[in-house]
This record gives structure tokens, sequence and C-alpha cells, in this order.
């Protein structure tokens, strides 16, 4: 199995990139999974336009490799920060240029975090229309990190709730593998057809 892990934070000191390192360990250790990190830190990737559809140059260069690691993975972790009760605009431009392609009938786990008590937008926004074309397919389950400079910093859970995250943190991890193996079935079974039904409804 391989395991794209995004970390949708455009700052330079991100927690959301320390968080996604550590469960990107944890995918390496405890699911013996093929992982590959994409942070979008400092944007790296061009605003989408048009001229994706026509193979533009500037594409060659920032989203195609992407787009190849994506393409070769069987499941997705998208570790999204909560700013201003929304996703960071890069994560959207992310999501628009990730195609049916890339993604679809692949499962995804959606991680949130936050530096206070919330977290709970960027699911809510992620799960509500972020897969209707690309159809990609989020797991019932999600992980929120809250106070998330507090946890996963050592080597030891710092207290209750660090330890209670990085249990869930492995159980979702052992569920993702599981619907990676389960969905590959889906996506070979020859039912698929995006050519009739270009876009979901
Ligand atoms: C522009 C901005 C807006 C923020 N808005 C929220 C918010 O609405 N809710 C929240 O819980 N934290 C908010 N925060 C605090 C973040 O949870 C905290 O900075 C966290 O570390 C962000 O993840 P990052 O370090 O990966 O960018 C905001 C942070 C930034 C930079």
């Amino acid at each position: 199995v391989k395991i794209t892990l995004i970390s949708g934070s455009h700052r330079t000191q991100s927690e959301s990139a320390r968080v996604s390192r550590y469960i990107e360990s944890r995918v390496k250790s405890l699911i013996s999974a093929d992982s590959f990190r994409f942070e979008l830190t400092n944007n790296p990737l061009p605003m989408w336009d048009e001229s994706i559809w026509d193979d533009g140059e500037v594409w060659k260069t920032s989203w195609l490799p992407v787009a190849d690691e994506i393409s070769s993975s069987d499941a997705l972790i998208w570790v999204v920060p909560e700013w201003n009760g929304m996703l960071p605009s890069g994560v959207i431009n992310l999501l628009h240029l990730c195609s049916a392609k890339e993604v679809s009938h692949k499962p995804a786990l959606i991680v949130s975090i936050s530096s206070s008590r919330n977290g709970a937008y960027p699911i809510s926004q992620m799960r509500m229309n972020t897969g209707k074309n690309n159809r990609m397919l989020y797991i019932p389950e999600h992980i929120i990190i809250r106070d998330v400079k507090q946890m996963l910093v050592g080597d030891a859970p710092a207290n209750d709730d660090d330890q209670f995250i990085r249990a869930r943190i492995d159980y979702c991890l052992r569920l993702l593998e599981q619907y990676a193996l389960a969905l590959r079935q889906v996506r070979e079974s020859g039912v698929i057809d995006h050519k009739s039904f270009p876009n979901g409804m």
C-alpha cells in the first residue's frame, strides 16, 4: 500500500507539517506502507487556471510530478489546519487540481488541527463538497487534534489527550490500510464509468 500525506498549511513553521511528519512515521512503522508527503508550505503550486486542461508548461514542473505520486497511491491523508473557521486557500486550490484521475475511489483520512479548541470546520468543509467530481472517498473516521502544540511532540505522550490522539491515529491508520486494500477491488471491478458520468451530481 502507498499513502500520500498532504500538509495543508502555507506557513513555513507549520504544525500541520509537523503532524504530517509524525503520521508518516507511523505509516512506515505501524503499517509498513510506502509514503509520499507533500507540503503546501510556501505555496509550491500555482493557482488553478484553465491552462491545466491543455497541459500548460507551468503545470509540468509544479503539479504533474505531484499528480503522478498521488495517482500511484492507494489512499490519502489530509492534514488540514483550521484558519478563520475554514480550510486554507491552498488546500482548496489543491482540491481543484485533484481530479478523478488521481484520487477517484481512493480512501482518504482527514486530520484537522487547531492550536486551540476548534478544528471541526475543516472536516465539515472537506466532507461537504470536495469529492463531488473527483470521487475521493472520505472514510467515516476522522481526527481532530486540538491544542496541537502540546500533542505528538516527544517520544512519550505528554498527557492523556496526547495518549488518546496517538492511539486514535494508529487505529485510523490500520483502518485506512484496510479501506485501501478493499477499494482496489472497486477500482479494478470494471464498473466505474467516468466517460458516461464524468461529473458527480
Ligand atoms: C490565518 C489563521 C487563522 C486561524 N484561525 C483559526 C480558527 O478559526 N480556529 C482555530 O482553531 N485556530 C485558528 N488559527 C490557529 C491555528 O489553529 C494554529 O495557528 C495552527 O497551528 C494552524 O496550523 P498550521 O500551523 O499548520 O498553519 C488560525 C491561524 C491562522 C494562521
